[in-house]
Parts: structure tokens; sequence; C-alpha cells
């Protein structure tokens, strides 16, 4: 079990290179399988999740090295369109193997990947998109059989967003015969990183980052090199730890286009945001005050990712803060962790409600799932002696190397392994 031990009270200094995004990294990775050739990914972070879908793509039989900063995925051999339930497990997202699968073999069986720590995680709107270009699905025993002899075009309606969703209609949507149009597609920048990169292998596929994608069917994928983009999810954490701790930082390798929500809510808080084309800096001196309420959105809204991490960063902001979750069920779950370092949050449904304190107290907490695991780390940072957090493994899912980060920012922060992990 990794454990990140912080001591809360000094401010951060300094700049910090953002990682590559975890949720642009993991679907490009599914989507290599579907060409026949190399694929290069630069800026992949280095990250559990990476490792899971690495995993897979050994599984069915690409060929996965890395060079320098690269990953190189050569899918040109055969592959198998079936992943072992235990490769599944590792990680929600594995899921995008469905479309990229039955895209490159006409065929995917894979394990449903049922609950996870944020909520129930239905794949009805995964199975609706694929099954309007053909095909068949079986469910049974937990295991998702889909099949299509040959995919065909059509018109995919998604009737709620979902990032993965749209994901895996786009993937499939590209080796289908004819033309398909997505609408109510999510339009994440991830979506639009996922495009260029299809693109760059020979698919014909435009309008991602709008609610309408339109794709045309192509018979063969070649592969490609492409730059992983930055995250934006780290970014906002790191911009919340500064928040929290106080002090200037900045953060370069950045995209501050897809980050309007979370820097104008930090504004908001009185930190002054600076962005420059792929850097933005942050600097809090004073005190902070709320940033009014938060309601989580789809892309363009304000990102449930960072919903956590701002949490963290307004428990000492002056006045009340109200959050509205509405994208994932359990998205809470770091509040007792937070109650126990002295915060006042009341959570109820989707609904957080956070009175500044003057001061948060450093304790013993266990991280609940990614972005709550990030969260304790943002309050760690402000509160007074050492905090420690235990299940390190879930924020290692997500985030390079976070000591390190707030290390090199200047916090107090030390990652140690107490015995064997041994969850798998
Ligand atoms: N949903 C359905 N049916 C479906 C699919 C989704 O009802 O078939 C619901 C979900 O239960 C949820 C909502 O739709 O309530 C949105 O889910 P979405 O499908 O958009 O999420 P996702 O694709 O599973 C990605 C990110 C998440 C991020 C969400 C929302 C990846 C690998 N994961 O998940 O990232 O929170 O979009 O932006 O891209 C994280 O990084 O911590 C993380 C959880």
């Amino acid at each position: 079990m990794s454990v990140l031990k912080i001591t809360g009270g000094r401010s951060l200094s300094g700049s910090l290179r953002v990682q590559g995004a975890k949720n642009s990294a993991l679907p490009l990775l599914a989507a290599s399988v579907m060409t026949e050739g190399l694929s290069v990914f630069r800026n992949c972070p280095h990250l559990t999740d990476v490792e899971a879908t690495v995993a897979i793509l050994r599984h069915v039989g690409c060929r996965v090295y890395e060079e320098g900063d690269a990953l190189y995925v050569d899918a040109s051999g055969p592959i198998s369109p079936e992943v072992p339930d235990a490769l599944m497990r590792r990680m929600r997202s594995s899921v995008i193997f469905l479309g990229a699968l039955l895209g490159r073999c006409g065929e995917a069986v894979l394990s449903l990947p049922g609950g996870c720590e944020l909520g129930p995680r239905p794949v009805d709107l995964h199975l609706l998109a694929l099954r309007t270009l053909g095909a068949e699905v079986e469910v049974s025993g937990g295991r998702l059989c889909c099949r299509a002899a040959g995919l065909k075009g059509g018109h995919i309606v998604l009737p709620s967003v979902s990032v993965g969703a749209t994901e895996n209609a786009v993937l499939a949507a590209v080796r289908a015969t004819g033309s398909t149009v997505i609408t109510g597609a999510a339009r994440e920048p991830e979506i639009a990183d996922l495009q260029e990169y299809l693109r760059a292998c020979g698919a014909l596929v435009t309008g991602a980052g709008s609610g309408v994608i339109r794709v045309q069917g192509v018979k063969k994928l070649r592969g490609a090199e492409k730059r992983v983009m930055p995250d934006r999810i780290a970014a906002a954490t790191y911009l919340a730890a500064c928040a929290s701790a106080g002090g200037r930082v900045r953060l370069y390798d950045v995209c501050p286009a897809h980050m309007v929500p979370v820097l104008q809510a930090l504004e908001r808080m009185g930190c002054g945001v600076t962005a420059g084309e792929n850097l933005i800096a942050l600097e809090r001196r004073g005190a902070l005050r709320s940033p009014g309420p938060i309601i989580t959105r789809p892309y363009p809204g304000f990102p449930t990712d960072a919903q956590p991490p701002l949490m963290a960063a307004s428990l000492k902001a002056d006045g009340v803060t109200v959050m509205i979750e509405t994208i994932f069920e359990s998205r809470y779950r770091h509040v007792p962790a937070l109650r126990g370092m002295g915060a006042d949050i009341r959570a109820a449904g989707k609904t957080a409600v956070i009175r500044g304190v003057d001061a948060l107290h450093g304790t013993e907490v266990l991280a609940s799932d990614l972005r709550g695991g990030a969260a304790l780390a943002v309050a760690a940072l402000s509160a007074e002696g050492e905090t420690v957090i235990r299940g390190m493994e879930h924020v290692d899912r997500g985030y390079e190397d976070m000591a390190g980060a707030l290390s090199a920012l200047g916090a107090e922060a030390v990652l140690e392994h107490e015995g064997d992990a041994d969850d798998g």
C-alpha cells in the first residue's frame, strides 16, 4: 500500500510541467488496435491505468514498447477480439476496447465493467451506438459479446452525454461501411484528440468537439504518431493545490482554453490567474473566498473530475460554497475524510455545502477514489501538522508521481510504501 505524507503550512512556488492526459491516452491506446501498423504516442503519462491498457493491448496481440518518452504500439499482427475478465477489471475505461475490437475484428468479447467507486456505471449508451451500426450484442454471465458481420453506417442519437459512448461510437463508425452521424455527442477535448489521431491514421472523421460528429467509414487504418494532449484535470488539481497552500506556481504544457470554468472559479476565490499559450500562472497571497455555487456539467461546463480538488481548496475560504454534482451518483466519498481533517461539509444526494473553517488539522485518511484522493492531498497542504493519506494506489491511476510534483513546488510531501501491495 502506498502512503503519501504531507506536512501542511508551506506555501508553493515554482514551475511544473503537466503530464499528458489520462483520459485521452486511454482511448488513443485502445484506438491503436484498429490500425494495421505502428503508432507512436508521445507525452503518454506513466500511470497504472496506462499499464492496464498496455496489458490489454499485449493480450490481444499488439507489440508494445517504450523508447525514450515515446510509447510504441505495433498492431500489424493478428488481433484477438477477446479480453479476459481479470484484465477488464483493472480499469473501468477498458470498455473503450468494445468499439475498437469490433471495428478491427468484427467481434469483441469482454466482461462488463460493472459499478465502481463513483456509483453505477451503465453501458447502455455504448451498446445503443454499436447496435445502431448493426452489431449484435449478447450479455450472459457478465460477459459481453458484440458481433457484426459488417458494421454499417447509421444515425446514432445519444439521449444523454457520455464521453465513453461517444468514443466507442466514433471507433466503430470509422470501420463501418458508409457514413455515420452521431448526434448528442460529448464535446470533451479528449474526443477531439482522438479524432486528430484517427485522421492521422486515415480515418474520415469531422465535428469532434461539437455535438455532431460525422464519420465516413474506411477499409483500413494505418499507424500514426500522436502527442497526447495536456491533462486538464491534473492541471486543475495543482492549481487547486496552490490555492489551498498559498504562493505562486506556473504550470506549463497546459491548454488554458480547456479549463475556463475551473480558472474562473479560482479567480472568484481571489486567486490571480494568468494564462499564456501553453501556460497558466496562479498566485494566492491573501485569504480565499467562496467561489460561489459550482455545478458540474459535461464539457464545456465545470468538470466533475475537478470538483473534489476544488472542494478541498474551498474548505478554508470565507463564506459558504455549494457544490452540485450532476454527473456521478457517488462523487462525495472523500467528504468524510475531509471532515475528519476539520472541514465543515454537509453532503446529501447531489449537493454538498461547505462552510469555510479557520483551520484544518493533519490526520490519517484513506483515499476513496482517484480524484477524492487528490482532494485529500490538496486539503493536507493547508492543514496544520502531518496528514497521512493511505490508498494512494487510487491516485496513481491518474497522477504521475504526485508526491514528486508537489515536492517540486516546495510542498513537504513524501511517498512511502508500506508492506507489499497485493490488490492486483
Ligand atoms: N452513462 C450512462 N450510460 C452509459 C454511459 C454513461 O448512463 O452507457 C452515464 C454515467 O453513469 C454517468 C454519465 O453518463 O452518470 C457520464 O458518464 P461518461 O460515459 O461520460 O463517463 P466515462 O466515459 O465513463 C469519462 C472519464 C471520467 C469522467 C467522465 C465525465 C475517461 C477514461 N473517463 O468517463 O474520468 O469523469 O468521462 O467527464 O475518459 C476520472 O478521470 O477521474 C474519471 C472518472
